[in-house]
């Protein structure tokens, strides 16, 4: 942990000319309806290609669920963001060093918890983002299965939520209510059709998303591309290693690749962040606090 605290602090040295002080980061938000679709490892493995890409990741584990971003990665975080306020933790110290350079935020989904700190505790924590400012492009969040509180403040902290899906109909449906709720809050609303037995069944289920959200919401929807069917994946989780590094030229792996391509360079309009970390930390906890009583 030590290591850990002084290779990020490091990074911090590196990356804080005072040109990049306002830097900006871009966050995704991860969601499905219905659970075990395979939000964390797509979440785990696209953080990985966009590190792979030149990016710098922070990937937050927003997950109130068993099987996280630890069973994925094999790393077990010691402390949460509530360390920060309760044993004079930094922000370093929470902040693991993932597999090939990104990092990861454990326990994001105890922020609940910390709904009613404060506003001096609230602003040590935005101090402590402050103080990472200059290092993240991007921020992924791996969220929990289906519409809890915890969900909808992420997603309405968010520039885009990337929906996961599989082509199962209940699946299908269930990201349709997803769709429904996110579109009002995200600029982009990204779907990724997941264990897909092929190209064809994943366009047929995401022509039919796409449909209902015309139809219904009037929105187009992006369709991301589809991850097919795969064993790595599972094998990567039994060794607790990220299939893109277990399996790089696996199927799962070689669909992510395209899909991360997509979601970087297929929009005609570069897609940078319009919020500095701090400020999205400060935006999360304000709606965190609204929807306490909502859902
Ligand atoms: N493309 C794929 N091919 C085969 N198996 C997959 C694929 N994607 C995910 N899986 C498997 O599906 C299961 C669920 O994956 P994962 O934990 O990533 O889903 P999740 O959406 O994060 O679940 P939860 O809703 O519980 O958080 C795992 O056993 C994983 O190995
Ligand atoms: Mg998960």
């Amino acid at each position: 942990m030590y290591e850990q605290a002084l290779k990020l602090k490091k990074l911090m040295e590196q990356k804080k000319p005072p040109t990049e002080f306002d830097k900006k980061v871009k966050v995704y938000c991860v969601a499905s309806g219905k659970g075990g679709v395979g939000k964390t490892n797509l979440s785990v493995n696209l953080s990985l290609v966009l590190q792979n890409l030149g990016k710098n990741v922070l990937l937050i584990d927003g997950d109130l669920g068993l099987a996280n971003i630890d069973v994925v990665t094999g790393l077990y975080p010691k402390y949460n963001l509530s360390h920060i306020l309760t044993a004079g933790k930094s922000i370093q110290d929470v902040i693991l060093d993932g597999p090939k350079g990104i990092s990861i935020l454990p326990g994001a989904s105890g922020l609940y918890e910390l709904a009613n700190i404060s506003s001096s505790e609230l602003e040590i924590l935005i101090k402590s983002f402050n103080s990472i400012s200059s290092i993240f492009d991007i921020i992924i969040i791996d969220t929990g299965a289906g519409i809890s509180k915890n969900v909808l403040s992420f997603i309405q902290s968010s520039h885009e939520v990337i929906v996961v899906t599989t082509p199962e109909p209940s699946a299908v449906t269930d990201a349709y209510a997803l769709i429904k709720l996110a579109y009002k809050h995200c600029d982009t609303i990204n779907v990724i059709i997941n264990k897909a037995d092929n190209y064809k069944e994943a366009s047929f289920t995401m022509g039919k998303l796409a449909k209902a959200a015309k139809k219904f919401l009037n929105i187009d929807i992006r369709y991301l591309g589809f991850v097919l069917e795969d064993k790595t994946v599972l094998k990567a989780n039994m060794e607790q290693t990220p299939f893109l590094i277990k399996y790089p030229n696996g199927l799962a792996s070689k669909c992510l690749i395209n899909i991360t391509n997509k979601l970087l360079y297929g929009q005609e309009i570069h897609n940078e962040g319009t919020v500095t970390i701090e400020g999205w930390f400060k935006k999360l906890m304000s709606f965190i606090k609204t929807n306490v009583g909502a859902l």
